[in-house]
Order: structure tokens, then C-alpha cells, then sequence
């Protein structure tokens, strides 16, 4: 081996010895694993600057700056992991759906699905074509984190959840209408599953071989299905895009949230951790999921906004729930919110490791 290729092994050893890696593992680690979703954002300062110079989708299409943003978190936090910065919607933009992100709208797809038609146009281009932008990141990153020796999830949303921006052409409350397209056009929707199933597994194999250490999909809004609903329309695509991801053999974290009709469904189609919201205890997700399976979550993000004390008791409860068992990533149920004080963030990590500290 030449010195940097020694350098290189040394780094990913400690990674994979890293508390984070041990609890996706299930084994017991020297504290429990803390990351939380969303924790490079607009609560953050130094984020809000960077904002003030450029557009979401410009820091997310420039490596550089989704480095500087994925440590933003990394440098003010003691947390055991970094997500790489990105959106899960990008995906959507390579497929040839035009997104672009409006002041106070969040996300807008232009030209949305709303026919058979428009999901036979829909492309399934590799990865490394549409979405270079972030695999450069997760290659640039990865540098900076070795000497940290934490590893890095990349992630994708899931088929359904990115089939319902498609055809909402945007953020939703009830996602009525691509439930409708579901049950209206059976046909297009499992056409356009299949699609997604595929750029979907692809695009987090080529995360996995730019260097990302874990695997997270996001079915956020999943929990509006009935269990017979997921079964017939979704199962079978998240299923395959994990399929295809797992061929990278790190680990995978299933998340969804409002999944407690769903949680064993979801296991069903695959991951290693699955992560679950505040809208269940977390004992009794685990006790269905069985021991077999690793669990990250869930505390409510609003309690970030609450005292510290009354933050510290509900943080103590998700502790207890867990009861020490190996295999338990400390997690929010749900994004962290703009408006969090970045002081309650910063107690709770570190409330986290000592409150388990072995
Ligand atoms: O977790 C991280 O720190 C990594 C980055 C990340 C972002 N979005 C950055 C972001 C991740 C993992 C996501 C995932 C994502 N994006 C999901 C799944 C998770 C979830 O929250 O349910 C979804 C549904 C989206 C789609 C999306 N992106 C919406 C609806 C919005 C607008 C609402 C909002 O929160 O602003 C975004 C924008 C977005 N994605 C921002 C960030 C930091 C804010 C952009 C800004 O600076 O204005």
C-alpha cells in the first residue's frame, strides 16, 4: 500500500468503529448516536448568511458549498453523524420535471404529472448524469470527515413520497390529488413507481460509491396510506430501490413518519434501521418491529423549542423507551424546525451522550 492509500484505510477503519456505525450494526456502542434531520438549516446562523448570497438550489449544485454547509452543523455540534447537503427533489429536476424553490412556497415542480402520458416522458438517467453535483459533494466531504472519523449518510427520498411532489407539483397538506392519480390511473402509477424505483436505487448506490458511509430514504408522507394502500402501490418499489442500494452493502435507515398503521410493512421492504416519529412510544414501535432491526428517533422537533428542562425530561423518555438497547440512533421524529435555538440543540447532544455514557 502507498502512504495515502494507508491514510485511507485508517480513516475508513475508524469510521466503521465510530458509535454511530456500532449502533447501525447493533452492537453496544460508548454512548448512544445522536444525528438530527435537517441539521444543517435556517435555525442555524451561519447558514442564514451563506443564504444571503446564494439560492438553495445554487449552494445544493455547488459542491463546495454544500460541503461548507453539511460542517456547519458538524463544527457547532458534537454529533455522531453528517448528512451531505442536499434536497430530495433534485432527483425529480434530472427526470425532466423542472424544480425550482419560490420565497415562502418551498419547492415547485413546473411541469407536473397529471396524466399517463406525462409519466411515458418522464427519462431514467444515471445518477452520475443529473445529480453529479451531489456525488462530488459526498466525494469532497468525505475528505474533511476523516479526520473527524465520523461518518456520512446520503440519502434519496422514496418512490412514493417523491410520486406525490411529482404529481402535486409541489408541497401538499393531504396529498389528495396524487392519491387520486393512485387510485384513478393504476396503471401510470405503477409505471411511474417502476421509474422512480429505478433512478431511486441507482442514485443511492452512487452515493454509496462516492464515499457515503449509510443510506438514508425518506418516505415522509407514506403515513397517509392505508396498510392495504402501501401493500399494493409502494411496498414493491421501495422494496426494489432498496434492493438495488443494498447491493453497495453499507446500512439502510427506512424513515417515514405518522407510520404507526405501516411499521411493519415498512420493515417488510427494507432497511437495517428503521426510523419512526413521536406519534408512537418508541418501545412499542421496537416490540413490533422485533430485535432483529435497528431503531432511530423520536423525539418531537417542537420540544426544541421548549424549556430546557422540559426538553431535558422528554429527551430522558426517548432515552428510557430505548432502555440501553444496542441498536438505538437518538433522532427527531421529524425535521428539525426554523426558529430552533441553537443553544437547546447543542444541550441536547451532549445531554444525549452523557445521560448513556457507559
Ligand atoms: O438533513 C439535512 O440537514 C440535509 C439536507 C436536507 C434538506 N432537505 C435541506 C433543505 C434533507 C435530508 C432534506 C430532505 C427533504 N426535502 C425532505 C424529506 C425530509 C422531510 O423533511 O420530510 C422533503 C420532504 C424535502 C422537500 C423540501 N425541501 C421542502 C418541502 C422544502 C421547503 C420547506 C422548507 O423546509 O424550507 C425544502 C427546502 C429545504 N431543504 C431547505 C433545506 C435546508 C430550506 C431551504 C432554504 O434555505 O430556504
Amino acid at each position: 500500500m502507498t502512504l495515502s492509500e494507508t491514510t485511507t484505510y485508517r480513516a475508513a477503519t475508524a469510521v466503521q468503529a465510530s458509535r454511530f456505525m456500532k449502533a447501525l450494526r447493533r452492537e453496544s456502542a460508548d454512548a448512544t448516536p445522536i444525528w438530527l434531520m435537517r441539521q444543517a438549516g435556517r435555525y442555524m446562523p451561519e447558514y442564514r448568511s451563506l443564504r444571503e448570497k446564494y439560492s438553495f438550489l445554487q449552494m445544493v449544485k455547488t459542491p463546495e458549498l454544500a460541503v461548507e454547509v453539511t460542517m456547519q452543523p458538524i463544527r457547532a455540534f458534537d454529533l455522531d453523524a453528517a448528512i451531505i447537503f442536499s434536497d430530495i427533489l433534485p432527483i425529480l429536476d434530472g427526470m425532466g420535471l423542472r424544480l425550482t424553490f419560490e420565497k415562502g412556497e418551498g419547492p415547485v415542480l413546473h411541469n407536473p404529472i397529471r396524466s399517463a402520458g406525462d409519466v411515458d416522458v418522464l427519462r431514467i438517467p444515471p445518477a452520475e448524469e443529473t445529480l453529479s453535483f451531489t456525488l462530488d459533494a459526498i466525494r469532497l466531504a468525505r475528505a474533511g470527515l476523516d479526520s473527524r472519523a465520523l461518518p456520512l449518510i446520503g440519502f434519496s427520498g422514496a418512490p412514493f413520497t417523491l410520486a406525490a411532489y411529482a404529481i402535486e407539483g409541489g408541497s401538499s397538506k393531504d396529498f389528495k390529488r396524487a392519491k387520486t392519480f393512485m387510485m384513478s390511473e393504476p396503471q401510470a402509477w405503477h409505471k411511474l413507481m417502476e421509474k422512480l424505483s429505478a433512478v431511486v436505487g441507482d442514485y443511492l448506490l452512487a452515493q454509496a460509491k462516492a464515499g457515503a458511509n449509510v443510506l438514508q430514504v425518506f418516505d415522509s408522507w407514506v403515513g397517509i396510506l392505508s396498510p392495504s394502500d402501501y401493500r399494493e402501490y409502494v411496498l414493491p418499489y421501495s422494496q426494489r430501490a432498496i434492493e438495488i442500494a443494498r447491493g453497495a452493502g453499507i446500512p439502510i435507515i427506512h424513515f417515514g413518519t405518522n407510520t404507526g398503521g405501516l411499521l411493519e410493512l415498512i420493515h417488510e421492504a427494507g432497511g437495517d434501521v428503521i426510523g419512526v416519529d413521536w406519534r408512537i412510544d418508541l418501545n412499542t414501535a421496537w416490540a413490533r418491529l422485533g430485535d432483529g432491526v435497528a431503531v432511530q428517533g423520536n423525539l418531537d422537533p417542537v420540544a426544541l423549542l421548549a424549556p430546557w428542562e422540559e426538553l431535558k425530561r422528554r429527551a430522558g423518555r426517548v432515552l428510557d423507551q430505548a432502555g440501553g438497547r444496542p441498536g438505538h440512533i437518538f433522532n427527531l421524529g421529524h425535521g428539525i424546525l426554523p426558529g430552533t435555538p441553537v443553544e437547546n440543540v447543542k444541550r441536547l447532544v451532549d445531554f444525549v451522550h452523557e445521560h448513556t455514557r457507559k
